[in-house]
């Protein structure tokens, strides 16, 4: 087991109130395998990383409960010395933004080498050769030229490729890509994803990929897990997903996604907002939401019931949701 997430819980002191960002996370991610985290703006997909990777904003946030096992060891009972070097070498971290993640005024060539001077003690002669490799390795074009280049000179696709090349250059046992193609366009969005899923296999990495659009998952991921609120409602390997949801709001998100051979016909969209996290509702927190909602659905809170041996569904009627799509 390389990461298993134990129960997480994490709040925000807000003017508000106390924002329940996480409310008990719990998932795994295997060596080589890729975990797709879905959810809408908010659910948590980010926190929930951020607490994973050891960057969580603290405060405002504030871990209360869970553990994050990696390789076997409880990351949150590390000193904040093994944890930046377990940040270093172990895992990395593929954000939206690469403009904001890369430094300006340093060449990408000197930024990737600086990851083999700090963490491999090389010279910068062979940090910048290191350099070159990977930039090679994510199909830059011209790498041995460009390697003196600063990042505002490459385009919103090339400066993601090099991110990816900063994240890959230690070869860590895991990767958290956090909505990593979103700022791109439709086009370069599928080349960085395809390149992304093929180091994925290469490296036998662990991978978790937070996005937004079911669209990108089928092809990439083994497993998804479908956050609401702070929780996961669904977790299952993918074809039993796109197969019958066990949740509506799994379905909800399913039937959103603009499909080819249905052109012209206007996108369903899940009706209501999320809840605000300083209320979360009792019950069911997607109740308001819920086509199929029932009474028991606004008091009793569902457990993650066994749907089967691997895959995990939070709703009290997840049998209809399943049935229902054969129909
Ligand atoms: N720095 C912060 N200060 C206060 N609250 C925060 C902070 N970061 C996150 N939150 C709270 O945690 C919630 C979950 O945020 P998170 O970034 O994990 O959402 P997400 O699922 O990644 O959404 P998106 O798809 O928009 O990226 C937010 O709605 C907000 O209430
Ligand atoms: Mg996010």
């Amino acid at each position: 087991m390389l990461l298993e997430v134990r129960d997480l819980q994490v709040e925000f002191r807000t003017r508000d109130g106390v924002a329940h960002a996480v409310n008990g996370v719990s998932y795994r991610v295997d060596a080589g395998e890729t975990l797709a985290v879905l959810g809408e703006s908010g659910s948590g997909k980010s926190v929930t990383a951020q607490a994973v990777m050891g960057i969580l904003d603290m405060p405002p946030g504030r871990i209360t409960g869970g553990e994050i096992l990696f390789q076997g060891q409880d990351l949150l009972r590390l000193k904040e010395e093994e944890r930046r070097r377990i940040r270093g070498a172990g895992m990395a971290m593929i954000f939206q933004d690469a403009l904001s993640a890369l430094n300006p005024v340093i060449s990408v060539g000197d930024q990737l080498g600086e990851m083999f001077v700090v963490h491999r003690g090389m010279s910068k002669k062979d940090a910048r050769a290191k350099a070159v490799e990977l930039m090679e390795r994510v199909r830059i074009p011209a790498a041995a030229q460009r390697v003196r280049d600063y990042p505002h000179q490459f385009s919103g696709g090339m400066r993601q490729r090099i991110m990816i090349a900063m994240a890959l250059a230690l070869e860590p046992a895991l990767v958290i890509a956090d909505e990593p193609t979103t700022a791109l366009d439709v086009t370069v969005q599928a080349q960085v994803m395809d390149l992304l899923a093929e180091l994925q296999r290469e490296y036998r990495m662990g991978l978790i990929l937070i996005t937004h659009d079911l669209g990108v998952v089928a092809d990439v991921a083994d497993r998804i897990a479908v956050m609401y609120a702070g929780k996961i409602v669904e977790s299952a390997p993918v074809h039993d997903i796109y197969k019958a949801p066990a949740h509506p709001y799994t379905r909800g998100l399913l039937d959103s996604i603009p499909r080819l051979d249905q052109k012209g016909q206007e996108l369903y969209a899940i009706k209501g907002l999320p809840p605000n996290l300083t209320d979360i509702p009792p019950g069911c927190s997607f109740h308001p939401r819920c086509p199929m909602a029932q009474d028991v659905c606004r008091t009793g809170e569902p457990p993650l019931y066994e749907v089967s041996e691997v895959r995990g569904s939070a709703c009290h009627f997840w049998r209809e949701c399943l049935h229902d799509r054969d129909q």
